[in-house]
Parts: C-alpha cells; sequence; structure tokens
C-alpha cells in the first residue's frame, strides 16, 4: 500500500495490548485529576489524599541511618559497577535476614531476589506464571498493577471480594468457589491497601489451607509491612510455608518512605521445596536477566537499612501513621454522605462509601473527585479504580495540618451538593 506522497505506507505500528484506558490506575486518573485542575485559580495548597507516597511530607523523611548508610556507599566508589542480574550477596543476605526474623524457618540469600521496586517484583512473578490458559485470583479491591501486569502477560485473572461488613476479610467461600484446575495462585496484601486490614494469624491460615487444598501459590504482597497500628499485629504469610509454598514480595517504598531509591525484592518462602521442584525460581532468574537491576550502591546500603534502622525511627512513624488513621477516621463523622465503618490498622489508606442519594449533581466517584479537585483543591482516588465503584480512597499518611484542612474543605464540598430536603 501506497501512502499520499508515492512512497510504501509506513509498516511501523504500536503493541496493541498498550492501547490501555489511562483512567483506569491510579497514576493516569491522578494525572487527568492533576491536568483539571492546572488552570484553577486556587490559591489554597493542593491536598493529596490521593498520594501513594508520604515522602513527598518533611514528617516522614526516612531515618537518618538510612539516608547515611546510602551516602556512605556512595562516596565509597565502589559500587559505581554493574551487579549481578539477581542482586549483590550482601543485599539477599540481608533481605533473608530480615524476612527471617518475622519466619518459624531461615531464608537463604538463595530465596532473595533484588528488584526495582515491588512493582518489578509483581512483574516477574506475573510474567514467570503467565502460561497458556492459566488464571490468578486477585483481591477486589486491590492494586490496580496487578490487574494491569496481569493483562499485559495475558493472565487471566478473577477477582475475589474483601468484605466491608467482616472488616475486609478475603471472602474464603468466593476464592474457593472461583478456583478451577487452570487456578496457578492467589494474590493477597498484608497490610493491606486500600483498606487499611491487617490480617490475622487465624485469617491467613484459612487461607494456607485453602491454597494448600487448591494446589495453588500464594504471592503476599508486603510492600507495607510492619506498619500496623491497631489490635493485629503484622504476621507474614510465610509464616505458613510449610503448609503452602509462599512467594513474599517487598520493598524499601513503605516502610522507609524512600519509594525513589527503587529498592524491591521477591523471596522465595518455601521450606518444603515444592516451588524449587517445580522448575519456577528458574524462571524467576531468567525473568530477572532480562531486565535491569537496582542501583548497586543502594544495595550496598540495604544490609545497614533492613538490620540496623533505629527502632525510634519505627515508633515515630506508627504514632503519625496512627494520629492519621484516627483523625480521619472520627473526622469522616462530621460528612454524612462518605461513610468509613472502620478504622483503618495498617498501611496507609482507608476506604469509605459513598452515598450518591445524598448529592444532588454527582454523578458517581469519578465526577465526585474531578468536581472536588476542580473545586476545593482536593485530591482523591475513586474507588472504580481500585475496584471497588462509588468508594473513596483516602491516603492519611500526609502532614497532619494538611489532613484537618483537606477534611475541612472535603466537608465544604459535600455540604455544597447536599440534596435540599
Ligand atoms: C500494594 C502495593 N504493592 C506494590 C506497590 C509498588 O511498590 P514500589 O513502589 O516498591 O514499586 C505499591 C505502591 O503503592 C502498592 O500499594
Amino acid at each position: 500500500m501506497e501512502n499520499n506522497n508515492g512512497s510504501k505506507s509506513w509498516a511501523f505500528r504500536g503493541n496493541e495490548k498498550l492501547n490501555i484506558d489511562t483512567t483506569d490506575t491510579i497514576g493516569g486518573t491522578l494525572y487527568w485529576l492533576r491536568h483539571t485542575i492546572s488552570n484553577n485559580e486556587d490559591e489554597r495548597p493542593l491536598i493529596p489524599f490521593s498520594n501513594g507516597d508520604p515522602a513527598i511530607f518533611p514528617c516522614f523523611r526516612t531515618s537518618l541511618r538510612a539516608e547515611t548508610a546510602v551516602v556512605r556507599a556512595l562516596q565509597s566508589a565502589e559500587f559505581n559497577t554493574y551487579c549481578p542480574f539477581f542482586g549483590t550477596l550482601p543485599a539477599r543476605r540481608a533481605v533473608a535476614e530480615y524476612l527471617s526474623r518475622d519466619l518459624p524457618y531461615k531464608l537463604s540469600p538463595d530465596d532473595a531476589y533484588m528488584t526495582l521496586g515491588c512493582t518489578q517484583a509483581i512483574e516477574v512473578i506475573v510474567t514467570v506464571l503467565a502460561s497458556p490458559g492459566a488464571n490468578i485470583l486477585l483481591p477486589k479491591p486491590g492494586f490496580p498493577t496487578f490487574e494491569a501486569r496481569c493483562s499485559f502477560s495475558n493472565l487471566e485473572f478473577r477477582h475475589f471480594d474483601l468484605l466491608p461488613d467482616k472488616g475486609w476479610e478475603m471472602d474464603l467461600d468466593a476464592i474457593e468457589a472461583l478456583a478451577d484446575e487452570d487456578t496457578v495462585a492467589i494474590v493477597i496484601i498484608n497490610p493491606g491497601s486500600p483498606c487499611g486490614v491487617v490480617f490475622t494469624y487465624d485469617h491467613l491460615k484459612k487461607v494456607a489451607e485453602l491454597a494448600k487444598k487448591l494446589g495453588i501459590l500464594v504471592i503476599s504482597d508486603e510492600v507495607y509491612e510492619h506498619l500496623t497500628f491497631g489490635d493485629n499485629p503484622f504476621i507474614r504469610m510465610a509464616t505458613f510455608g510449610s503448609i503452602v509454598p509462599v512467594v513474599t514480595l517487598g520493598s524499601l517504598s513503605k516502610r522507609w518512605a524512600v519509594p525513589a531509591w527503587r529498592m524491591g525484592w521477591l523471596a522465595i518462602c518455601d521450606p518444603t521445596g515444592a516451588l524449587r521442584n517445580s522448575g519456577i525460581t528458574e524462571q524467576i532468574m531468567a525473568c530477572l536477566s532480562l531486565y535491569s537491576d537496582p542501583a548497586t550502591f543502594i544495595q550496598a546500603a540495604l544490609p545497614e537499612i533492613l538490620l540496623d534502622t533505629e527502632d525510634e525511627f519505627f515508633a515515630n512513624r506508627l504514632d503519625l501513621l496512627r494520629e492519621g488513621a484516627n483523625v480521619l477516621f472520627e473526622r469522616m463523622k462530621e460528612i454524612p454522605c462518605i461513610r468509613c465503618d472502620r478504622k483503618p490498622e495498617g498501611a496507609i489508606f482507608a476506604m469509605a462509601e459513598l452515598n450518591l442519594s445524598q448529592l444532588e449533581d454527582i454523578e458517581d466517584d469519578v465526577d465526585f473527585c474531578f468536581k472536588l479537585a476542580k473545586e476545593e483543591s482536593v485530591l482523591m482516588v475513586p474507588g472504580v479504580v481500585v475496584g471497588v465503584k462509588n468508594w473513596l480512597r483516602f491516603c492519611f499518611a500526609i502532614e497532619p495540618s494538611a489532613l484537618e484542612d483537606g477534611i475541612t474543605r472535603l466537608k465544604a464540598f459535600c455540604q455544597r451538593h447536599a440534596k435540599r430536603q
């Protein structure tokens, strides 16, 4: 075929799998929300309830010890080289030791692989599991990167609900009903994003037993590990590794609030060797060999960061999160059209249900968030983006004064749009 000026038409074309609707992702939605308000004349500061990155606030600055370890590694000039594609031995040893502190058995450095944040750990395990015809079970609400990755890798996903009336526990009956002989794995996120749930020991054990019955792997996204400030302590899913093989995903991004360092890991927690015997670990290595690896100097600092960060830093961080969750939960009661029944006990988000029947000119959660951004310069993620329509996702890991200010503006917005009696 010829084009207008008589030469052969261009043969290039893109990958159709990337023709996705950007409003289906958190990043895409936030881009459009920010775009909507770029010409606003509002002089008040933007309130980012949409935020998943507390690092922008001075009160969430990372630990001095972590910063010092990175600076020292960088200035030594010993780590300006490439490193093995699956990570340096000291970094892998540190991850194994760090995770083993919470487990009834010891991981070895060979169980740990270094990744570019938890995002790349998700990418690797989804790619490895995406064999033709296979399917995977994902939580709803959840973290949309899993869905996006599965779509891109042609791995079918099936959603099971987290149950708001049961404190956002996983619907175990639904999991059992959804699985078939082609189901390869289930994903859990604990502490839970976006619901702020921290699963109990008993609940996780039931999931492990169910996964064993179904013969499937458990992928545990623990990017919010140890960020718990309610009654339930953080239990690693791999605690049940002798019942079912677990792949643990994590990173420095949340606990240390340094997502820009892009330091994550994937760990095989498989004391019975079930996973090793399946060849999956070799495929993880093969997959990693195709990718770029995390910066060598950050890996060099990792042992000190993971194993020696001062307790005081963690305690202060939890105090801030606990206070944020309390303020959000209490003040939300002042806004009749938004219901948040459960105070978050972990991670950095809470979900609240929108009662549209009390609002006059708001179509749905997306319309709510766009109008709120335009009128009040308050950014929030519509629930539909994380899997539940007409809910709202709030991040409470923001500066305390911004949190108060944001709720006051949200309240004013809801009053202005309330249905007149
Ligand atoms: C549940 C969940 N998993 C993974 C990630 C990605 O983590 P990272 O920034 O380390 O890539 C996030 C980031 O917000 C998340 O919320």
